[in-house]
């Protein structure tokens, strides 16, 4: 009762809607949809970025980054929203600033602080001058240790004040996925507040409950437990991808064997669940590869070890040339591969560790030709591919042209693809690693190689027969 009231008082008095204003530190993938969705809600944002670019976008409505949804959103509420490069006049003139900055992997998977620290220095550098409460929030992701330890010494050096009743400090990590950045800010699982103290935690908690509603799932902890409890949620994660793969590597040889039976039937276990547990490629992003990294990290910095992290990463990396294997099986001496989506995943152009990617590049290291298409990624791709890899604008093209096409990522409009497509009478497959595509009906047509079903995938030699 007590907490309840204190977030009403926070959040409708002192820090309610009328007056709020929050500044928003970096405007990519995940800022520049916060800056759209506190908008939305009703409070007066101004966005500051690096990237000059980014801070004319802001202020014309543009949106900087592709994402479904954002474009509406800055235009619908852009009375509410501007942006600028003056530190001074985005953090002296509002009380809340949140930080979404890169943290980038080091060689040693650890997450590096720089960009945090560098805007510790900026947003510090002003509150000096500024009287009043302010609330600093840090939803990049970082390394247990970092938000109580570096970060928060940073601040206050920069400030010339300790966090406390006058400067309050949140670990407020994200857990959204691209392409369902806006959706996922709306109607997240839970929201996980690491605070430095009562005050600091009231005041996020209570704009979150004005975003997102009453009914917010929010847990709410000390620094280092929201750290480690950000990379175990993506850790989890992971496992769970590379248990169904893993699975699904095994009924590649079992003969009758079908994986989606076997993942549907295990996720009707409630202890399991079905969410994740969809064997298929492995995991790609911005996030689940750097977060499992640094989970089997943290535990070796501590003197502990990760195994399951370890294992987890292992069979991701074993993907690819799981699928690079069929194909060398299927295609025909000289033959050309189609990749079939590379973006890690649908609805993004986002090719970060993007299996799609890696597995294009495989198939032309090992002398293959190869074709590529997706519907959002080619000019990231083919930074990355250069020119060894065709890259074509449909899939129908991609697919006339290869002996052997690979569906990586689970675009919908792959699993359109029609038996009428191909009438040129070439001998084909199309390697379906969602399992997508009905084989009977491209009968006679090409052949339907679904991944995970030994019926369709036979890797020679490595065949457990059930004679
Ligand atoms: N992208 C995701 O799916 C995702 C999901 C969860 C968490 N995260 C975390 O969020 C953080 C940011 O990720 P992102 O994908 O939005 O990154 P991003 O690279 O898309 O955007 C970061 C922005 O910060 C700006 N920037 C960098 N240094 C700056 C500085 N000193 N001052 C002002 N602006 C600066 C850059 O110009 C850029 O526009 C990372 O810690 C990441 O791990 C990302």
């Amino acid at each position: 009762m007590a907490c309840n009231a204190a977030v009403r008082w926070w959040g409708d008095s002192v820090w309610g809607l009328r007056g709020m204003k929050i500044s928003v530190v970096g405007l990519g993938k995940l800022g520049s949809p916060i800056v759209a969705v506190l908008a939305a809600k009703g409070y007066d944002v101004v966005g500051i970025d690096a990237n000059p670019d980014f801070v004319e976008k802001i202020n014309n409505h543009i949106a900087p980054v592709e994402e479904p949804q954002l474009q509406e959103f800055l235009t619908e509420h852009k009375a509410r929203i501007s942006a600028t490069s003056d530190w001074t006049e985005a953090i002296a003139g509002t009380d809340i600033t949140t930080v979404i900055v890169p943290t980038p992997s080091g060689v040693d998977g650890a997450f590096r602080n720089d960009y945090v620290l560098s805007v510790m220095d900026e947003v510090g550098r002003v509150l000096a001058k500024k009287s009043g409460y302010h609330l600093v929030v840090v939803h990049s992701t970082t390394m247990p240790g970092s938000v109580g330890g570096p970060i928060r010494q940073r601040l206050e050096r920069a400030a010339g004040r300790k966090v406390g009743p006058n400067l309050g400090l949140c670990y407020n990590p994200e857990f959204i996925a691209l392409g369902d950045v806006i959706n996922g800010l709306l109607h997240p699982d839970f929201i996980l507040i690491g605070e430095s103290d009562k005050k600091a935690g009231d005041i996020l908690e209570a704009i979150y409950r004005r975003v997102i509603g009453p009914q917010a799932n929010i847990a709410r902890m000390n620094f280092v437990n929201a750290e480690l409890t950000k990379i175990s949620v993506n850790t989890y994660v992971t496992m769970k991808i590379s248990f169904a793969n893993m699975l699904g590597e095994i009924c590649d040889r079992l003969k009758g064997a079908d994986v989606s039976v076997v993942a549907d039937a295990i996720g009707r276990d409630t202890r399991i669940g079905k969410k994740y547990l969809k064997p298929a490629v492995g995991y790609g992003g911005p996030c689940f590869p750097r977060d499992t990294i640094a989970f089997g990290r943290v535990a070796h910095l501590v003197g502990g070890t990760a195994d399951l992290a370890l294992s987890t990463e292992t069979i991701n990396r074993r993907q690819v040339e799981r699928l690079s294997d069929i194909v060398a099986e299927i295609i025909p001496p000289a033959g050309t591969a189609a990749v079939l989506g590379l973006s890690y995943k649908p609805h993004t152009p986002v090719v970060e560790e993007s299996q799609g990617i890696m597995l294009a590049k495989a198939l032309k290291d090992a002398g293959l030709s190869v074709v590529a298409h997706d519907p959002m990624a080619s000019v990231p791709a083919r930074m990355i591919l250069g020119d060894g890899v065709r890259l074509v604008s449909s899939a129908r093209e991609a697919i006339v042209q290869a002996d052997v096409a690979v569906i990586v990522t689970p675009w919908p409009e792959y699993a359109q693809i029609a038996p009428d497509w191909v009438t040129d009478g070439r001998s084909r497959s199309v390697v379906d690693c969602w399992r997508q595509l009905e084989p009977d009906a491209f009968e006679g047509r090409c052949r339907i190689v679904r991944l995970g079903q030994q019926e369709t995938i036979t890797v020679a030699g490595r065949q457990l027969a059930a004679e």
